[in-house]
């Protein structure tokens, strides 16, 4: 199981590491534009080896595709990230362009990878990688509602006063401050729906915090963060490479789904060995129907200024 992971920046190496450490895969090369950075990190990766203990093998090069050739899996997490105020729509001026060589790259020495987008804005990049690498679709996964998920869950937990273990929840929709759609009606804690444990102000609450939680983060951090986005890419990897058959929220490429069309976004998909291998799709009350039609609005919009 060979991994590509493109960008050896925060979420890059923060995902090689994660990969390293859950030790499914036999190779993970970090590949960057900037000369040598790759390679730091891979030695610097590889040094945790002995003390983390795992075996995985981690190279660095810099702008070398021809040794990210036979990858089973593609990460692109290339381009920029935003800065405090920043919307991740506003990224797409630089990125698409990146993204857009990027994936012609990486399927000219692994035509049959599987890939998963990170950059952002993240459901237009995945819809970039599927009109332009001609890869079938089920092979072009988008990661957002993974690490959206996630906190959700981390908000959910902290209104009930819960372990994380005991909370379950789900983030479908488009992955930007507005397009999120946290399923707050379906979520659980040990199958009971949390409203019996929260009030709906609360849970409203936990809703609204879950939508900006990166910018909350990038408000912090100066930057975007990378723990939990690396978590939930490895997490992606992981279900392919293992072929777990798990279900996650990705952005994939819908045909008629939640009424949908020729547009990526957020839906639950169950991933194995063949990628994306089903689009789960939920029965949504009106509320949420009508939420998942805002934040498609949204998407297309900024799938409006994609050049192919
Ligand atoms: N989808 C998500 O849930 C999610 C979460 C967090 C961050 N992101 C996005 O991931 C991207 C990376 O974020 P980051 O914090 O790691 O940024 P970063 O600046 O730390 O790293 C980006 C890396 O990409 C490299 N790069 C730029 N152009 C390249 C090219 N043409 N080829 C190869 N490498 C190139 C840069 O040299 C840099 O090392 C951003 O677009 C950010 O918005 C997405």
């Amino acid at each position: 199981m060979k991994v590509t992971v493109v960008g050896a920046g925060a979420v890059g190496a923060s995902c090689a590491e994660y990969i390293a450490i859950k030790d499914f895969a036999s190779e993970v090369v970090l590949l960057d534009i900037k000369e040598g950075f790759a390679e730091g990190k891979a030695m610097d990766l590889m040094q945790t080896a002995s003390l983390n203990g795992f075996d995985t093998k981690i190279t660095g090069v810099t702008s070398d595709y021809s040794k990210t050739a036979g990858s089973d899996i593609c990460v692109i997490t290339s381009g920029i990230p935003r800065k405090p105020g920043m919307t991740r729509e506003e990224l797409i001026g630089i990125n698409a362009g990146i993204v857009k060589e990027v994936s012609s790259n990486l399927v000219k020495h692994s035509p049959d990878t599987i890939i998963i987008v990170v950059s952002n804005p993240m459901d237009s990049m995945a819809y970039l990688v599927h009109k332009t690498s001609g890869l079938p679709k089920n092979r072009i996964i988008g990661m957002g509602g993974a690490l959206d998920s996630a906190r959700f869950k981390y908000r959910l937990a902290e209104a009930l006063g819960a372990p994380i273990s005991d909370v379950d929840g789900m983030v479908i929709g488009g992955h930007s401050d507005t397009g999120m759609v946290p399923l707050t009606r379906l979520a659980t804690r040990n199958s009971v729906p949390v409203s019996k444990f929260i009030s709906e102000e609360r849970l409203n609450q936990v809703k609204e915090d879950t939508k900006v939680g990166g910018a909350t983060l990038t408000k912090l951090l100066g930057t975007s963060a990378w723990y939990a986005p690396g978590a939930a890419v490895s997490a992606l990897v992981q279900a392919i490479a293992c072929d777990q058959k798990k279900m996650f929220p990705c952005s994939v490429m819908l045909d008629g789904q939640y009424g949908l069309k020729d547009i990526c976004i957020g839906a639950p998909v169950i991933l194995g060995r063949n990628g994306v291998e089903e689009i789960v799709e939920i029965e949504l009350n009106d509320a949420e129907k009508a939420h998942i039609q805002e934040s498609a609005a949204g998407v297309r919009k900024t799938n409006d200024l994609l050049e192919f």
